[in-house]
């Protein structure tokens, strides 16, 4: 599918479609929904045609669908018919992970609430925002009537390049694993469907519809699989969205070691699988591998689960049974997620976005991270005369991240963008959030004269900002879904921008707006560098408050940032030749190259780091990075002390966490435990962590017990977790590599199933 075709159908579905059809579906009777989940989707798998199972397991992409006859569908990411007289409702697929998404505005004047990017959660530590921040976006989709939100984005960030790693919780997988659980639980709580995605090692986006992505399958479990198995066992997402990606030489929508053997075997997850859009290549080998439902059919380059699959069920290529198990895995997600017996109404609901504005401002206050404060630059007095504002567009909003989380936030966006270039060119602008930095440190420094000088030409920024009591620069750099950048230093010539501020006054912040780690070439030249993400629909008022240290910073890394990408395990992007080339053959006017793929061929990517992902891999490397994972300032202190192990069969520790600065704020004391791979590399592997606040001087005990898996080896021969007996060393720090308090703890041998 020609991607600029999207585009025009996309504008064409949003005038052809008004509000959602009547959403037709009884309520359960009070009786059936005392029956297990399970039974009931049985019951009704029982009671279902031929045709009406048929109908579930493919969704149409509606800017594209041209269904026979027409059907009322909202312009979004999916609609699949439902069964009426079996009360199982239509479902209406919207994305997903950072609010209701609503990409080149499909749906005119569509506004919705857009949380921080997701990696600016992680960076809170903070679980109960995560949950939070899924229980705002779900109750604004049901409002708007969709009962699938798309989300639970979860890819480790083994690539600090990586597009969409703004999209993901960071790179390890007991953070990301706790904070996509939580996430997706508060979806959910709003009785709708959330996935969790993209299952698996979907870990860069140059290729993604085609790479193999090839790594050890024991450190695949020690590493991005235990994210996913630790984000389902919490959060128990009704849906798995597999990847476009190959892994280990099979699609992974047609993977049967990752679909049946690890998903529905050894973890009993009784959800379906859903593939990406676009990431279907066969119809018996995807069925018969674990694949449940083609998502967006019109972006495969077949309908392969329509007529083709009716054919195959016909001709006995496909059992019947295995039908059934499909359809009763999606009626079964439908029921224990209470959207069954819960339906969305039939038309869209009011929506409190002050409320909701507010938890996308807590996320982004919590998830902004210090990584500077010399002198104590910061918290800035409200008393200061003059501050000046420098680039980033930070008179009007706050930069986003591309793709199809894109949420266009309440209050628009002042600045959007489009890319002439580039996967992503068809569904991606650079947009800009409603929310000034500028008006909102003004607000809180009435008496201030706070200025804005757009960064375009350094010497200018350079005058303006001599004499300020603060010039304050607003580094940008964007991140988009299908496209990762060519590098990973700040674009515009913002490197000497940002050392001509410097040069011109030595009371210079720059706050960073990336989707991850970027290039710092003047960080020894900046005193105070605070890293702000995308903050989302209130990210101008949660950098005042942290500014005037309103709000405490309390951010910790959850992604390491490598001093250069010679650091990192890959410093580019694989395939990016293979890339080049395809889209040279297009513009020369191959008309081969067309499709999700781009005209290119499968490449492999390796993954040699295995397990050994992040802060391991600088660890093994002896690298010292800029800054690493956990790392973050805050404008008071902390100190740890009183360390007690209990170990034996399951290991625990406690610990005395104080206040011993001047100011209350908030601290995550982190847990790590030395312990040897399945590849038989040893690394400090985060085994717990807390956030606490805490008044000047006041101490808190923290305790931490720790899951096996966390710190076990995969044994891939007996298929199971081995926690070996032995001596484990472990540290109590502030970040990776920190050893404020040492420890160490005897374990017995556990053997843990899958
Ligand atoms: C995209 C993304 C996926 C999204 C889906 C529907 O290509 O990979 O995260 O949910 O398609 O838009």
């Amino acid at each position: 599918m020609k991607k600029t075709a999207l585009i025009a159908a996309l504008m064409i579905a949003s005038s052809l479609t008004g509000v959602a059809a009547a959403q037709t579906a009884a309520s359960a009777p009070a009786a059936a929904t005392a029956q297990s989940a399970q039974a009931r989707a049985d019951a009704l798998v029982k009671q279902m045609t031929l045709d009406e199972k048929l109908q579930l397991i493919h969704g149409y992409f509606p800017p594209l669908a041209k269904p026979v006859p027409p059907i009322a569908m909202i312009p979004s990411a999916g609609h699949i018919p439902g069964i009426p007289r079996l009360g199982i409702p239509t479902l209406r697929e919207s994305d997903a992970s950072l609010g209701v998404a609503n990409q080149v505005e499909q749906r005119k004047g569509d506004v919705a609430t857009a949380l921080p990017a997701s990696i600016a959660t992680a960076a809170t530590f903070n679980p109960k925002l995560a949950y939070e921040g899924g229980a705002m976006i779900g109750a604004e989709a049901r409002a708007k009537t969709f009962n699938i939100l798309l989300a639970g984005g979860v890819n480790l960030t083994r690539d600090p390049w990586n597009g969409r790693n703004f999209e993901y919780l960071g790179e390890d997988p007991l953070l990301a694993g706790t904070m996509v659980g939580e996430h997706i639980k508060g979806v959910q709580s709003n009785h709708i469907v959330s996935t969790i995605k993209h299952f698996a090692l979907n870990s860069q986006e140059t290729g993604r519809n085609v790479l193999d992505a090839r790594i050890d399958k024991a450190a695949l479990r020690e590493s991005d699989l235990l994210a996913f198995q630790l984000g389902i066992e919490i959060g128990q997402p009704a849906s798995v969205m597999c990847a476009y990606n190959k892994v280990n030489g099979d699609y992974a929508c047609e993977n049967d070691w990752l679909l049946n053997t690890v998903l529905k075997q050894d973890w009993a997850y009784k959800g379906w699988v859903m593939s990406d859009w676009g990431a279907v290549h066969s119809t018996e080998k995807a069925a018969i591998k674990g694949l449940d439902q083609d998502s967006g059919q019109e972006l495969d380059d077949q309908m392969f689960f329509d007529t083709k699959f009716a054919d195959a069920v016909k001709a006995g290529r496909i059992p019947m049974s295995r039908l059934d198990d499909m359809v009763r895995r999606i009626v079964f997600g439908v029921i224990d997620s209470g959207l069954m017996d819960q339906a969305v109404p039939d038309s869209a609901q009011p929506i409190d976005y002050a409320a909701h504005a507010l938890v996308a401002q807590k996320a982004a206050e919590e998830g902004i991270v210090l990584l500077k404060n010399d002198g104590n630059l910061l918290p800035l007095a409200k008393t200061a005369k003059t501050i000046v504002l420098i680039g980033a567009h930070a008179d009007v909003g706050v930069l986003s991240g591309g793709g199809s989380s894109q949420v266009r936030s309440v209050g628009g966006a002042p600045v959007e963008i489009p890319l002439t270039k580039g996967a992503a060119a068809s569904f991606a602008r650079i947009t800009w959030h409603a929310s000034s930095p500028l008006k909102a440190i003004q607000a809180l420094a009435p008496n201030a004269k706070v200025t804005y000088i757009d960064g375009s030409d350094p010497k200018a920024a350079a005058a303006a900002a001599q004499g300020a009591d603060m010039a304050i620069v607003f580094a940008w750099a964007w991140r988009t879904e299908a496209q990762d950048p060519e590098s990973m230093a700040l674009p515009d010539n913002q490197d000497a921008l940002i050392d001509a501020v410097a040069g011109a006054n030595r009371k210079t912040l720059v706050v960073v707006e990336a989707g991850g780690p970027v290039l710092m070439p003047w960080v020894s030249r900046v005193p105070a560098i605070l890293q702000a993400w995308y903050p989302g629909q209130r990210g101008g008022e949660a950098i005042a408050n942290i500014l005037f240290g309103d709000v405490d910073p309390s951010g910790r890394l959850p992604i390491t940032f490598p001093v250069g990408v010679d650091q990192a395990p890959r410093p580019e992007p694989m395939g990016l030749a293979e890339l080049h080339a395809a889209e040279a053959r297009r513009d020369a006017g191959d008309k081969t190259v067309y499709g999700m793929s781009g005209g290119v061929a499968s490449f492999p990517v390796d993954y040699p780091e295995g397990a050994d992902v992040g802060y391991r891999w600088y660890a093994a490397k002896n690298a010292k990075p800029l800054f690493p994972f956990g790392y973050g300032l805050t404008y008071t202190s902390f100190h740890y002390a009183n360390l007690k192990v209990a170990d034996g069969t399951k290991l625990s520790v406690s610990f005395d966490v104080t206040n011993s600065g001047q100011r209350a704020g908030a601290d995550v004391p982190q847990l790590y435990v030395e312990a040897k791979s399945a590849a038989g590399t040893k690394a400090y592997r985060l085994a717990g962590f807390e956030k606490v606040w805490l008044k000047p001087g006041e101490t808190r005990q923290v305790s931490l017990t720790v899951d096996p898996r966390v710190i076990a080896r995969f044994d891939e021969a007996k298929s199971g977790w081995a926690l070996d007996a032995g001596n484990y060393k472990l540290r109590i720090g502030h970040f990776a590599g920190d050893a404020a308090l040492t420890g160490s703890a005897r374990l017995d041998a556990v053997a843990l199933k899958p």
